[in-house]
């Protein structure tokens, strides 16, 4: 048999140039996440089972999930989102930490999905959360967090969206004003969750299977209708909306947070994940192309309380590197990485210049420069086609006279300006090539 030099179904090599590309995603996640003071964390890769079980879902736990018996007869499942995982450990400091925790990750998860653009079967997602935030404040945070990093790559509200509902609102409508029991109101929870995917027949022909009466088929549809924030107030103050007032101040204070240009409210959002009890939101790509959610998240308040912990409210969300990237591509975002960055291409004419060549090299690498060293002599006419090809910035190099007088040429292929050196003028040597 012959073995296959292709990655398993959904997965992804990183060679070098994707390894790149996915350490500039990653560099700006953590840099905006760390400039709201979230800190990192990171949970094992395998969980038990029946962490997922107790609240992500069943689309989650009967299509997508991997899941296997260990040797110990333990049953358990890789990882396909993070979130029962963080809710876990912060079950376990939760009482002597201060308030509120923030904290980010970057895990890969698996999914068992059809691969398919904008969806893989392993996927990098970053995570970000904020436990026992007051009221509204967190919720403007996160939202705050996602804008801000897309913001930093160069998005603006041309290119991305934030969708935005509340569960509790629409809790409210399915319970007191469409009058179903909880069995309907998750049945229909379903059904909007599909519903941007199908068109309105299939929308109709999904609606009648579960309510069966025409003036609640009407009731629900027009509750689809109540595109923005306007529609969904006026609607909800006609209808006695206990919680009319707390809507209305995260309203008001989202209008004044710096993700405000981007967020509008969406009828149609409710998330697939079982655990969300409040808002709930998703970044969407207004590129036709990407028709996957770049994000998603929302706010649950009762996880930590499947271990038995005090109820302590999350907030956070998940922004998939597929669709970030694809997100930036289309919208040409997307720096070119063709080439390592490196500060320096040491480099010898002679074999006389070898041990002069790595002494400095080591030296250079001491002050945090990174030095690429051509093994072995290098032939003059190949020298500046061999770096340029490698995507250097600068090429030291050490010929004869060099030697002789124990000095070295630096020329900076960018600004096409060259020096020449004493070899022991190290400080010199090094500004010269940060400049670069
Ligand atoms: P999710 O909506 O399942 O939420 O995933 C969040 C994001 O991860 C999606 O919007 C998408 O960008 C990306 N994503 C999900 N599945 C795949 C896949 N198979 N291939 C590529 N990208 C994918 C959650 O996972 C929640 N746990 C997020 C969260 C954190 N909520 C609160 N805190």
């Amino acid at each position: 048999m012959t073995l296959s030099k292709k990655p398993y179904k959904g997965c992804r090599d990183f060679f070098p140039k994707e390894m790149r590309e996915r350490n500039y995603l990653f560099e700006a996640m953590k840099t905006t996440a760390e400039s709201f003071a979230y800190e990192p964390f990171d949970g094992p890769m395998v969980e038990e089972v029946e962490l997922y079980k107790a609240k992500s879902g069943e689309e989650l736990i009967n299509e997508q999930i991997y899941e296997f018996t260990d040797r110990g007869n333990r049953h358990v499942a890789i990882r396909p989102e993070m979130t029962p995982t963080v809710a876990r450990m912060v079950a376990q400091i939760a009482k002597q930490a201060s308030k509120p925790i923030r904290w980010y990750s970057i895990p890969n998860l698996m999914r068992y999905e059809k691969p398919q653009r904008g969806r893989l079967r392993e996927h990098w997602q970053f995570n970000v959360d904020i436990f026992g935030a007051p009221e509204n404040l967190g919720e403007i945070e996160v939202l705050s967090v996602v804008s801000q990093l897309l913001e930093s790559f160069g998005a603006t509200k041309e290119m991305f969206g934030i969708q935005l509902n509340d569960r509790k609102i629409v809790d409210y409508i399915f319970n007191e004003i469409i009058a179903v029991d909880s069995e309907i109101s998750y049945r229909l929870y379903k059904i909007i969750d599909k519903s941007k995917k199908v068109d309105r027949q299939a929308l109709e022909k999904m609606t009648s299977e579960v309510l069966t009466e025409k003036s609640k088929q009407d009731a629900f549809y027009e509750y689809l209708e109540l595109d923005s924030f306007e529609k969904v107030t006026n609607y909800l103050k006609g209808h006695n909306y206990p919680r009319i007032s707390e809507f209305e101040a995260f309203v008001s204070k989202l209008s004044n947070s710096q993700a405000s240009e981007f967020v509008e409210y969406d009828p149609a959002i409710v998330r697939g994940l079982d655990y969300y009890t409040g808002v709930v939101f998703e970044v969407f790509d207004k590129h036709p192309d990407n028709k996957r959610a770049i994000a998603g998240g929302g706010a649950y308040a009762n996880l930590l309380q499947i271990f038995n912990e005090p109820a302590l409210p999350g907030i956070g969300f998940g922004m998939g590197d597929v669709t970030l990237k694809d997100f930036l591509i289309s919208h040409d975002l997307m720096p070119k990485m063709d080439h390592a960055i490196n500060d320096v291409f040491l480099t010898y004419l002679t074999g006389d210049g070898e041990a002069m060549a790595m002494s400095m090299a080591k030296q250079l690498r001491m002050k945090g420069l990174k030095v690429e060293t051509h093994l072995g002599v290098m032939k003059f006419k190949k020298l500046f086609k061999t770096a340029e090809g490698k995507g250097h910035r600068n090429v030291a190099l050490i010929g004869e006279d060099e030697v002789k007088n124990n000095t070295i040429t630096v020329k900076n292929m960018v600004e096409r300006k060259q020096e020449t050196f004493d070899a022991q003028d190290i400080e010199s040597i090094t500004n010269f090539l940060k400049q670069g």
